[in-house]
């Protein structure tokens, strides 16, 4: 994919189909570390030993009657590319991990695209979903979490049109600058 940011799309999408009600984003930029790491958290249905296996390895899942997609396979080739890692945790009943790493400077590792874009519209078609964003670049960091949006807003709904463009511009000043 073009940009990291429509992995991560994709991997909350796979969270938000295992009923996760709370996502959790953390990406780490250490540009002096040479490193990018993205965690998708979530506390969806979770995935047994053999669904996970299955899940990793697309040529196995070809050979299943499920139908499974590439979305993960994808992330993890694309991780592995840049010299990355690539790991996911899942527990039945608890939730999933997803784990990518790239170096930051690899001259194949894809922009991260538009973040606060991809998490405005995740929270726009899912209002209920709490939400977690917590970047970080050089040290510098910016934890944005939807249920400390709500409790201000009381009865008006978080995907109510002013409110998005609110959370924008609130992203858009905080986000750590790569220039300063
Ligand atoms: N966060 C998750 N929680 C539970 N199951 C998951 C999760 N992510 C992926 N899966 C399982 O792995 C499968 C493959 O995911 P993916 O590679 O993104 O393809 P697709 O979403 O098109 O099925 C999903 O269909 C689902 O069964
Ligand atoms: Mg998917």
């Amino acid at each position: 994919m073009k940009e990291l940011s429509l992995h991560i799309l994709d991997i909350v999408q796979n969270s938000l189909a295992a009923k996760a009600d709370r996502v959790e984003i953390v990406i780490n930029e250490d540009r002096i570390g040479d490193l990018l790491e993205i965690r998708v958290k979530d506390n969806g249905k979770g995935m047994t030993e053999e669904e996970l296996a299955k899940v990793v390895d697309p040529f196995y899942t070809t050979r299943s009657t499920r139908k499974v997609g590439l979305g993960i396979p994808l992330f993890k080739a694309n991780a592995e590319a840049c010299n990355g890692r690539f790991f996911i945790k899942s527990e039945i009943g608890k939730g999933t991990e997803v784990y990518a790493s790239f170096q930051h400077s690899h001259i194949d590792r894809v922009p991260l695209g538009d973040i606060i874009g991809t998490v405005i519209s995740i929270i726009a078609v899912n209002p209920q979903l709490r939400l977690i964003l917590d970047y970080q670049l050089d040290g510098h960091k910016i934890i944005f979490d939807t249920e400390q949006i709500k409790e201000v807003l009381e009865d008006v709904p978080i995907n109510n049109p002013l409110v998005l463009d609110w959370v924008k511009k609130f992203l858009t000043e905080n986000f750590p600058n790569p220039n300063s």
